[in-house]
């Protein structure tokens, strides 16, 4: 076989500082565990409008499109506040989902016992939770038309967006949820505002349909997304698979990740239908943003990246195994009371800074051998 691309799109803010660490994780893993990739690197977000005048560029998206896997970093920043809706650095973002047809996320949050301290729930309500949001990637409002800012003609203006949801996005999300529950506690709970959205109504139409059809040895359960929001934070441990479409996917993944004890932990898999081989087409990203204000500073935490690594070792080349010896080295790490600054508790502590949290990283991965 020939050796696999991984396509580096590190970002801004603290998206370079947390992929240098994964760069050392992926170098390890060829050294040591003889997994070689054709790493390249290439500008998304800010980095390529400051450098090409657009989040993206046609080559960019080309040679992401021909990659094994790409692995993000984050995009934006305040200096891109201002720019004109079509080249913000999200659109960069947003355009290898939609081309790529990224339809399925996959944003597990696991609470590692080491961290269950650092939520700011009780421990008894996150120690051990391990649940997988899987969200609608590449429909729904983020990308329905019609949309836009229009004049009333009244000296008003309107903004216009629109949820808009077909069978088939809705079906194949359906199935990627319910494949996933069979490999995990087999329960699927389906989130969607059905009371008041007529694309509710749909999306749980759907989803029974494809459970009728296809899956009824998979228990499941529908819920409001708001209730869903308020289960969340009373008792997560009732969920196993979550599906949910974009606009509550991103919702309720950032609250699912302060259960885990920081956005700094959470990863992320967005996968398209698979090719002949069964590889989907893949991108990889920590669920946190660039976090401008911490840019620089030694702050970021470069677990989610180094966990969306781990990720993609697992869905896009078989390598579950060490997928891990990555996450238990995680564990590991945070067991032994290394914490960046995003993990120090109400009572604070010495913080580790990006670089040495990868020095951590490794020495166990080491240790692991
Ligand atoms: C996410 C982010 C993105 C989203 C932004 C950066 C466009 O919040 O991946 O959750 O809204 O999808
Ligand atoms: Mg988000």
């Amino acid at each position: 076989m020939s050796t696999p691309s991984l396509l580096i799109l590190a970002g801004d803010g603290i998206g370079p500082e947390v992929m240098a660490q994964v760069r050392r994780v992926i170098d390890w893993m060829g050294d040591k565990r003889g997994l070689k990739f054709n790493v390249s690197e290439d500008l998304v977000g800010g980095a390529a409008y400051d450098a090409h005048g657009t989040p993206l560029t046609d080559d960019t998206m080309a040679r992401a499109q021909a990659a094994d896997a790409v692995l993000l970093g984050a995009v934006g920043g305040p200096k891109y506040d201002d720019l004109d809706f079509s080249v913000k650095p999200e659109r960069g973002l947003l355009r290898l989902r939609k081309e790529m047809d990224l339809y399925a996320n996959l944003r597990p949050a696991q609470c590692f016992d080491a961290l269950a301290d650092a939520s700011s729930l009780k421990r008894e309500v996150v120690a051990g939770l391990d649940i997988m949001i899987v969200r609608e990637l590449t429909s729904g409002i983020y990308f329905g038309e019609p949309r836009g800012i229009i004049d009333d003609n009244e000296g008003g203006r309107i903004g216009i967006n629109t949820q808009r949801y077909t069978t088939d996005e809705i079906r194949r999300v359906a199935r990627s949820a319910f494949e996933l529950a069979r490999r995990r506690n087999n329960k699927v709970c389906s989130m969607e505002k059905a009371n008041v959205m007529e694309s509710g109504i749909l999306w749980r139409e759907e989803v029974t349909w494809v459970h009728e059809n296809e899956y009824q040895d998979v228990e499941l359960s529908h819920m409001y997304a708001d209730a869903g929001a308020m289960q969340l934070c009373r008792w997560p441990k009732q969920f196993d698979v979550i599906v949910t479409d974009n606009l509550f996917g991103d919702l309720l993944s950032d609250a699912a990740a302060m259960l885990t004890g920081s956005l700094g932990m959470l990863p992320s898999a967005s996968l398209g239908a698979p090719n002949e081989q069964g590889r989907p087409k893949a991108l990889y990203e920590p669920v946190h943003g660039s976090a401008p204000d911490i840019a620089g500073t030694g702050k970021a935490n470069p677990i989610a990246c180094i966990l969306s690594y781990a990720m993609a070792l697992r869905y896009s080349f078989d390598q579950g195994d060490e997928a891990a010896r990555i996450e238990a080295a995680v564990e590991a790490v945070l067991a032994d009371g290394a914490r960046t600054a995003d993990l120090l508790g109400p009572d604070g502590g010495e913080a580790v800074t990006t670089g040495e949290m990868g020095d951590r990283i490794l020495a166990a991965l080491d240790a692991s051998l």
